[in-house]
């Protein structure tokens, strides 16, 4: 029987696609401007992923570039969670692909659906397992592919989804260095950002041709911003309180790089300190959704904002609508 043990993040990784997309690029497709959108949504740019830029491609990347930060070998690895919605095959989960392209040795492996929020969701779920002794190390990635998924004539989302890989590895320590997950999500709102229409409506019946397009995802950005402003700033108080900590505590702060504005509602509501250094990376990449928290944290630790031993708050909101915080050390 293994007694429970502490768990901590012991490195970091990104891929970032080679395509840089700016505003100049898209605004003709939905009749905007980069003005609008800088004002709107913070973006300036974003990233897609070229044909050979897959889901599997990117989260290799991004996985080997953690485990060298964290000084580990992938046979190391016991358990390989991906979160995305962006994997276009149905199954298998692309997570056993990963699991072999590493190295590992047939690591338990799987894919977890929960949209922009799965990152965290998929950190919580990392550390439980090695905290339990299910695995004694464990890879989270967040990946996404939504230029797949994205109808570049919507005005309401084509100028905010990109493409990118973030992973953390995940391990036994000294000292607590993920805190308790604070999770959760609400169904009512369910219809708010979503698949545009199931598969089936898309291929057709005997009875009914399908409509033959891709599914796209489509958002009330409205609502979303409202309750992503207004909500989220409680449920990060929550991940802090739960932590035992309090906002002077905190050294930075990485939230979902959902929209610049609501990143900025957040961090007033929560009363951040000015010596809170704050994630900004949706300027140059875009809303990644589960690969956006990996990303802001690897740019964040590679240009000296967050240093080994700082405390970061995560929080991720997204479809669903589900959401997730936890306050972790930084490797
Ligand atoms: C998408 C978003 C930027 C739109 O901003 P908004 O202020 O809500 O925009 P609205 O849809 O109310 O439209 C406001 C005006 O801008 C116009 N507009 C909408 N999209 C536009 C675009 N892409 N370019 C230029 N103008 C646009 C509308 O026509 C409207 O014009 P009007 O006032 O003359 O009628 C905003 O709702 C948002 O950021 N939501 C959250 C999105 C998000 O973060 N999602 C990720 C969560 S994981």
């Amino acid at each position: 029987m293994t007694e429970t043990r502490h768990t901590a993040i012991l490195g970091v990784g990104a891929y970032r696609p080679s395509k840089v997309v700016p505003n100049a690029d898209i605004v003709d497709a939905i009749d905007s401007s980069d003005e609008w959108i800088q004002q709107r949504s913070g973006i300036k740019q974003r990233r897609w992923a070229e044909p050979d830029e897959t889901i599997q491609m990117m989260s290799v990347a991004a996985a080997q570039d953690a485990l060298e930060h964290a000084g580990i070998k992938g046979d190391q690895i016991g358990c390989v969670i991906v979160a995305t919605v962006s994997h276009l095959l149905q199954t298998p989960a692309i997570a056993t692909a990963i699991a072999h392209d590493l190295g590992t040795r047939q690591a338990a492996a799987f894919d977890i659906s929960a949209a922009c929020a799965g990152f965290c969701y998929g950190v919580a779920m990392g550390s439980d397992i090695v905290k339990a002794g299910s695995a004694d190390y464990a890879l989270v990635i967040g990946v996404e592919r939504l230029s797949d998924l994205t109808d570049f004539h919507d005005r309401g989302t084509a100028f905010i989804f990109a493409d990118g890989a973030g992973a953390i590895v995940i391990g036994p320590a000294d000292e607590q260095g993920i805190g308790p997950v604070v999770w959760g999500s609400d169904g009512e709102q369910f219809d708010l950002i979503r698949q545009r229409e199931d598969w089936r409506d898309v291929v057709g019946t005997p009875d009914q041709p399908g409509s033959g397009v891709m599914p796209h995802l489509v958002m009330q950005g409205n609502p979303v911003f409202r309750w992503a402003s207004f909500t989220m700033a409680k449920v990060a108080q929550e991940a802090l309180d739960r932590a035992g900590m309090s906002v002077q505590d905190l050294d930075v702060f990485v939230p979902h790089q959902a929209n610049m504005r609501i990143i900025d509602a957040m961090a007033r509501a929560m009363k951040l300190p000015e010596h809170v250094r704050i994630a900004r990376d949706i300027a140059d990449q875009g809303n990644t959704s589960a690969a956006s928290i990996p990303l802001a944290l690897d740019r964040m630790i590679a240009e000296g904002e967050a240093k080994s031993g700082d405390r970061a708050l995560f929080i991720a909101f997204g479809a669903g609508l589900a959401y997730a915080a936890q306050v972790v050390t930084v490797p």
